[in-house]
Formats: C-alpha cells, structure tokens, sequence
C-alpha cells in the first residue's frame, strides 16, 4: 500500500482546522458580535430616550425610508415658517435624530426655535416618547422598494451595478437599515403606547396636495393664512423641490457619492413599481402583507391591509394576529446590516 506523505497529512488537516474556524467565525462569532453591536446601541437608545423631555409642541416626522419624509419636512417647514429656503439643508430646519442629533450627543431639548421638528426613520419602540405630535409617512411598500433600490444604488457601496431583483429580495428580508418594512408600518399603525399619531399616505398627498397640507395643518395646529397657501403648494410641489435638489439630497450634508446616478428628488410617482417589479415578487410581497400588515384594531388610523398596502386604498381595521405580532417582533430584534445612510 502506497504511504500518504506526512507533508500531505500535515497540509489536510490545517486546511480542515482553516475552514472549521471560518464556519464557527460565520455562524456563531459573527452574529455573536452583531447581537452585542445590537445590544450596546439598543442600551446607547435607551439612555438618550428616557433623557428626552417632551413637550406638546414637539413635531415628530417618522417614516420608513424612501417614503416621502423629505417632502413631509417640506410641508412642516413650509407650515412653521415664512417658508423663505433660507437654509442650506432641510436637515438644518428639521435635524435626523439618529444621524445628527444622537452621533453628536446633541438632544432635542438643545435644539432652538419653536416647534422643535425631528426627521426620524425609528421603529415604533425606538423613538423618543413623549406627548408631542408624530406625523407618521407610509407608502406603498413596492413603489418604497423600487425607490429605495434606487438609492441603494448611489449611496450604498456595491450596489451600484446590481439588479432590483437582488435588492428586492434584501429588502423583503429586512437586511438593510431599518430593517423591515413591514414591521416598521405594522408597530407605527398599531401604536400601542397611544401617541398621538397622524398617519400621512404618501398616495393620499400625491392625489390632492391642499387636503393633504390641510390636514397636517390641522394636526399641528397651525392656521393657514389664505395667502401662503398657493406658496406653501408651490414650494411643496415635486418640480420645485426638484429644482432645489441640493437642499434635500443627502451631499447636502456630506461630501457627494463619486458616481452619483439618480437624483435624490428622483421620480415622485405613485405605482412606478409596475413598470419595474416582475409578477412573481409582487406576488412575494402580498403575501408578506397578508401576513403581516392585519391592521391596529384602532379606527382612528387608516389602515393599511393586504391588498390596499399596495393599491393605496383604505379598509376596515383588523387586530393583528399574534403571528403577525411574533414575526414583527423577530424582524426587531435581526441585527440591522450596515450598508450606508438610509437618508
Ligand atoms: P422616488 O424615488 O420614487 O422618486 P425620502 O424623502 O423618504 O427619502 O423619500 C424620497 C421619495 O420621495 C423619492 O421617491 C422622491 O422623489 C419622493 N419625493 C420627494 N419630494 C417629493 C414631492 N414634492 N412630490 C412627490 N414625491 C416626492
């Protein structure tokens, strides 16, 4: 029988020994590592939360990204002053608590001017509660996938030559920031602590601007004088916002992306997915939503179920299931992927 050299052996075995270290350092040092990341920053977020002095006037504009956040900064900004654009970046007007105000040891109580306006992309659980005023944007979740894949493209690195079929499946996994969607919409419809919430579609300010402003407005507090309306319009309108693109887009706040390929103020339509998204993943993302968008039991919010998630239509509220709760839940607490800024 031919002798295996004792340099050959020698060789097998490190190279098993290499590759059992890496499967232990894939599938238990890295998530290990990620759930302790998870753990310190969820411990950093509480600390700042329960530092947060609320105070009735305070304006909270949430959303998952790619909503139409920029465009509800828009509205407030318009809302709550002479509207003149005499800031070099919204995030001036209304700072991102997670990206500008906590990195900074900044709190919202150091902010001046009244209201303090807050621009957040927080889960329900992870925002400062208090008993200001929480405009919530939600939007169709495929035209907030096509959007997202978008950015994805400029701002995150190695996504800018790889398809939306690839984003979409990340995305209906929640592996980017901020993780799902889905229990992003499903913990702010249900918002179980009692906020006072007004939920803002963007399908709803798409389709009539003035009601929309109205009734932000309204929630706010704040009288419309007849005369700023028609510029409050304007100024909110996508070609405007368009031409001042550098005010939103996110180099307005850093240095740009080297290739920069979609304009940050991109498209604002509604249901642009169809041109995009093949029948198969839409079917994906339905089914999600069966399962996990059954509605807050509360009536005072529209809610978004189903089918409507991706119709734009309102329905009836249904409690949501405690599967739907489970999964929510789940989808918290899988450690965030670090990609990039989310906007
Ligand atoms: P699209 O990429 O589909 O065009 P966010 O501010 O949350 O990042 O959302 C960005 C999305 O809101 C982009 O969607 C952008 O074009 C859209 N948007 C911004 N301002 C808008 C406006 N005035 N009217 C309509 N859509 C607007």
């Amino acid at each position: 029988m031919a002798r295996i050299p004792r340099r050959k052996i020698h060789g097998a075995l490190v190279g098993s020994t290499v590759s059992l270290l890496q499967s232990i350092e894939r599938a238990v040092l890295r998530p290990l590592v990620m759930r302790l990341h998870g753990k310190i920053e969820r411990g950093k977020l509480l600390q700042y939360n329960l530092a947060y002095e609320g105070s009735p006037g305070d304006i909270f504009v949430v959303t998952y990204p790619k909503s139409g956040t920029t465009w509800l900064q828009m509205i407030v900004y318009q809302l709550t002053s002479d509207g003149a654009m005499d800031f070099a970046h919204i995030d001036h007007v209304s700072p991102h608590l997670e990206e500008t105000l906590m990195p900074r040891g900044r709190h919202i109580s150091d902010l001046s001017g009244t209201p303090r306006v807050v621009k957040s992309h927080h889960h329900y659980r992870d925002i400062p509660k208090g008993p200001g005023k929480y405009i919530y944007g939600v939007r169709n979740g495929l035209d907030v996938a096509v959007s997202y894949y978008h950015h994805a493209r400029t701002y995150f690195p190695g996504w800018k030559n790889r398809p939306l079929n690839e984003f979409f499946e990340t995305f209906m996994k929640g592996h980017i920031p901020y993780g799902s969607w889905f229990a992003h919409v499903s913990g702010w419809l249900r918002n179980e602590d009692r906020l006072n919430v007004l939920i803002v579609h963007y399908e709803e300010l798409s389709a009539d601007l003035e009601t929309g402003v109205r009734r932000i407005a309204d929630f706010c507090g704040i009288t419309i004088d007849p005369a700023d309306l028609p510029r409050i319009l304007e100024r909110c309108s996508f070609a405007f916002m368009r031409e001042h693109e550098q005010k939103f887009a996110l180099e307005g706040r850093r240095p740009p992306p080297p290739a920069k390929t979609t304009p940050f103020i991109r498209q604002g339509k509604v249901g642009g997915w169809q041109q995009d998204l093949d029948p198969r993943l839409v079917g994906e993302f339905q089914k999600a939503c069966d399962e996990r968008l059954r509605g807050s039991g509360d009536d005072r919010f529209r809610v978004l179920s189903a089918r409507d998630a991706w119709q734009g239509g309102p329905t009836a509220p249904v409690p949501a299931s405690s599967s739907a709760r489970e999964l929510d839940a789940a989808a918290d607490d899988a450690p965030r992927v670090p990609l990039g800024s989310a906007g």
